[in-house]
């Protein structure tokens, strides 16, 4: 949701962290802030907005210094102002804070310093961090931390300067990632790999309930007070800034990745290093866009393992009753690996006696320590906040699986990167729809089996970045309540792959345009497109992978809304990049 940077070396630090806070920047935009240590004292630079308000009012203020960190916002406890903008000064200016995650104890927190005498400015739980370090601290800002992290509850990525030691960085973590980095002369904080500094060439991820100590020189890692070794590993620099490419946008550039993407993900390696899918009940569960990749899926799964398998969402998930589940298989779905309610749901499965395999696109990401097996989909960094190629190569990835088992099957998939390169160009159409969609009070998306799975797709990426209320249907549902919402000139998006659901597809298009609706079809069969007012024609894929390439006709359509809109299409409102917090 929020993204954190901190550099401490020989070179400025104010232009590696805004660079550092750009990368980052997709991870949280309703305000930004840095902190720097030097003169005996902190100073921090905050403001509402983008990074470029950030970066433009830095470069009018004193920002001289060659240690500091960073943060990027999306407001969880208060609005996003400059008093609940992070970096966080302590009453005595002594400690700056910068904090991702949820503190669950804040207001028993928040007594405590009122207690003590200290007003907090803003509304934040991270402010009280900053306040209490201050109270804690007897010269050794690493106790101070530890004692201060011991009595959070929740979670917590801490990047902390202390005004005695201006060269130093602290850090501390408990289920929000941190990752600390190294260069020669340089020690780097990030709670994501793909926003280090280029100098960095050495990376460990910092484990829950350990703290670190950042110097010039390199770091130290804590635990229970104690020092241990830091697991790090060599890296080149994966900073995610590589830029548009000459793209307008993140969307498009990613969208266009897919083939690519599906292809890598798809590639023949070696199958016996891949996690099998039991033949046994498998349940699913992802949030958003990973939920109806689960849900697209389903089929797929059910037709190797030969059983049911269930698709939850992980939020629900998390909160159902607790039914004996042994020897059940859990598949977690998602992109980042960091969605809070996608973890908690994993810890849950575990607690109830069911194995666990993530998907996810980010190695290093807590999914996959948390998991008993993961697999890594390989569509590269997405910056886009609407995910695109996130979705298209979570269905690779599960139909890699599934083609373990059915050589026929495997057979199909090799043609699945072609038929997302044909369905990109198909999609070049859905412009000439997208003022009907742009006008519209609400939109449909519809389909049976896997393409329920990619109209509610469909739905959602117009939701998020054109603001259309939009809704995604089993098209058998429609005659059950929701065609009273259809009136003239109504768009339906008509999604269909399966020859064998043809029929019903022509007759469900049949009832809404009898009502006034614009029928719009995603297919691959004549007769259905015959059957509506527009059709964008897609490559034949086998129907039980067909998401992977439905689904690209529909991100186009929304991408083409939002730019008729004058949205802004890679960092839409009140969204972030990663839900970190339930
Ligand atoms: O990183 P994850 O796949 O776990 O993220 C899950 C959802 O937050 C994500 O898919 C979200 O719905 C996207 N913004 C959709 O474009």
């Amino acid at each position: 949701m929020c993204g954190i940077i901190g550099y401490t070396g020989d070179a400025e630090a104010t232009p590696i962290l805004i660079a550092g806070l750009r990368a980052l920047e997709y991870r949280g935009y309703d305000s930004a802030g840095i902190a720097l240590a030097g003169g005996g004292r902190l100073r921090a630079i905050k403001s509402v907005g983008r990074i470029d308000a950030l970066a433009e009012k830095a470069a009018g203020a004193d920002a001289a210094g060659t240690c500091g960190i960073g943060h990027t916002r999306w407001a969880t406890h208060g609005c996003p102002t400059e008093d609940n903008c992070h970096p966080h000064l302590s009453y005595g200016g002594r400690f700056a804070v910068v904090h991702n995650g949820i503190i669950e104890n804040c207001d028993a927190l928040r007594k405590l310093c009122e207690s003590a005498g200290v007003t907090p400015r803003g509304d934040t739980d991270s402010e009280l961090i900053a306040h209490l370090l201050e109270l804690e601290y007897d010269g050794d800002p690493v106790a101070a931390l530890r004692r201060v992290a011991a009595r959070l509850r929740g979670s917590y990525a801490l990047g902390v300067l202390c005004a005695d030691f201006p060269r130093e960085i602290y850090a501390a973590k408990m289920r929000s990632p941190l990752i600390i980095g190294l260069g020669d002369g340089a020690a780097c904080l990030s709670s994501d790999g793909g926003a280090m500094p280029e100098c960095v060439n050495r990376l460990a991820v910092l484990a829950d309930g350990q703290e670190a100590r950042l110097t010039p020189g390199g770091a130290e890692v804590y635990e229970r007070g104690r020092p241990v070794a830091g697991e790090f590993v060599r890296c080149q620099s994966s900073r995610v800034a590589a830029g548009l490419s000459g793209y307008p946008h993140y969307m498009l550039k990613e969208m266009c990745e897919q083939p690519e993407a599906i292809a890598r993900t798809v590639a023949d390696e070696c199958k016996s290093s891949r996690p099998a899918l039991p033949r046994a009940g498998v349940t699913l569960i992802g949030c958003g866009s990973s939920y109806h990749a689960a849900l697209a899926c389903a089929p797929l799964v059910e037709r190797v393992t030969g059983c049911r398998a269930e698709v939850r969402l992980a939020s629900e998930y998390i909160c159902s009753e607790r039914v004996r589940e042994h020897g059940r298989h859990c598949v977690l779905l998602s992109q980042s690996g960091e969605t809070a309610d996608t973890i908690a749901a994993a810890e849950e499965a575990e607690r109830r006696g069911c194995r666990t395999l993530a998907i996810v696109n980010v190695h290093a990401s807590t999914l996959t320590r948390v998991c008993d097996s993961f697999l890594c989909t390989r569509a590269g960094p997405e910056i886009s906040v609407a995910t695109t190629k996130g979705f298209t190569t979570q269905v690779g990835a599960l139909a890699r699986l599934a083609a373990d088992s059915d050589p026929a099957f495997a057979r199909e998939l090799k043609s699945l990167p072609f038929a997302a390169e044909e369905a990109l160009a198909a999609a070049e159409k859905t412009a000439e729809y997208a003022g009907r969609f742009a006008r519209a009070k609400c939109a449909f998306f519809v389909g049976r089996k896997t393409d329920y799975g990619a109209a509610l797709e469909g739905a959602l990426k117009l939701k998020e970045i054109t603001y259309v209320p939009a809704l995604g249907i089993a098209a058998g549902e429609l005659k059950h309540g929701s065609i009273s919402l259809i009136e003239k000139g109504t768009p339906v998006v008509m999604i269909c792959t399966d020859p064998a659901l043809e029929d019903k597809a022509v007759l469900s298009a049949a009832s809404v345009r009898s009502r006034g609706a614009f029928v719009l079809a995603v297919t691959t069969c004549a007769r259905v497109a015959e059957a509506c007012d527009g059709a964008v024609m897609l490559p034949r894929v086998h129907p039980l992978l067909s998401a992977a390439v439905s689904v690209i006709p529909l991100q186009r359509l929304a991408y083409e809304t939002a730019l008729l809109l004058g949205r802004d299409i890679d960092k839409p409102r009140n969204l972030a990049k990663s839900v970190t917090v339930e």
